[in-house]
């Protein structure tokens, strides 16, 4: 195997850092990156303006076979399009963030969006991030990364980046919405939020994101020697 056909994984709770980390080791090592989060925001807020119940598993099996989600190059952010569409901030709104859960937990869309994802990171040279790559998604990737901080922490993060966006949500309502969701990602059914048994857990309360980035990137260098 060649040094860019490396599979990283990259998993873990809400506002962990994974996108940040994720974004930045693939541009490091020029890889692809994919954010599976936006593909479950994505069929969220295409459910929602269609109003079709975001529990019925059968109802978004079938719109999902007429949906299209595509990744884009955009600077700074990977632009996200639904239907030639696109969709990057509405998928962001909390409308969209405390539903979401809910569809995740639907197994004809996991299957869905497995099955694209799986293509997606076919060719190798791909960071995904996500709740379930590793256990999942891509059982065989060679490098796995459990992402993991506190939910003050967490908490603070999404203030900021909120804050960013526009969006003014008070530092209470965040810690709750981290908790709930934390809860229902981690004991859905189907490929809840777990550690895979070969990932690397790493703590990411008191590191700054590029001494995430340079420990991440370490490890994916020697993976590289070892398939070099
Ligand atoms: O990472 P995020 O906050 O954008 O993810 C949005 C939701 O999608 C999250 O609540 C859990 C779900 N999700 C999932 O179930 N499986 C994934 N691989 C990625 C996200």
């Amino acid at each position: 195997m060649s040094k860019k056909e490396l599979q990283v994984a990259i998993d873990g709770p809400a506002s962990a850092g994974k996108s940040t980390v994720a974004k930045k080791i693939a541009h490091r090592f020029k890889y692809v990156y994919c954010d599976t989060g936006a593909m479950y925001r994505t069929v969220t807020l295409k459910a929602m303006q269609q109003h079709v119940a975001l529990d019925d598993a059968a109802a978004l099996a079938e719109m999902l076979k007429t949906t299209q989600i595509e990744f884009k190059p955009g600077n700074p952010e990977q632009l996200v399009f639904l239907d030639g569409q696109e969709v990057t901030m509405a998928i962001r709104q909390p409308d969209v963030t405390n539903n979401v859960s809910t569809v995740a937990a639907q197994g004809t869309v996991r299957e869905d969006l497995t099955e694209r994802q799986r293509q997606i990171a076919e060719a190798g040279g791909i960071v995904m991030d996500g709740r379930d790559i590793g256990t999942s998604v891509l059982p065989k990737a060679e490098v796995k990364i459990f992402l993991v901080a506190s939910v003050e922490e967490r908490a603070q993060r999404r203030f900021k980046d909120n804050a960013e966006k526009g969006i003014h949500t008070p530092m209470d309502v965040l810690r709750d919405e981290i908790q709930t969701r934390d809860h229902k990602d981690s004991t859905r059914a189907i490929s809840p939020l777990t550690q895979a048994e070969d990932a690397i857990r790493l703590d990411t309360t008191s590191l700054s994101i590029d001494e995430v980035v340079d420990k991440i990137s370490d490890i994916i260098v020697k993976k590289q020697k070892e398939f070099a």
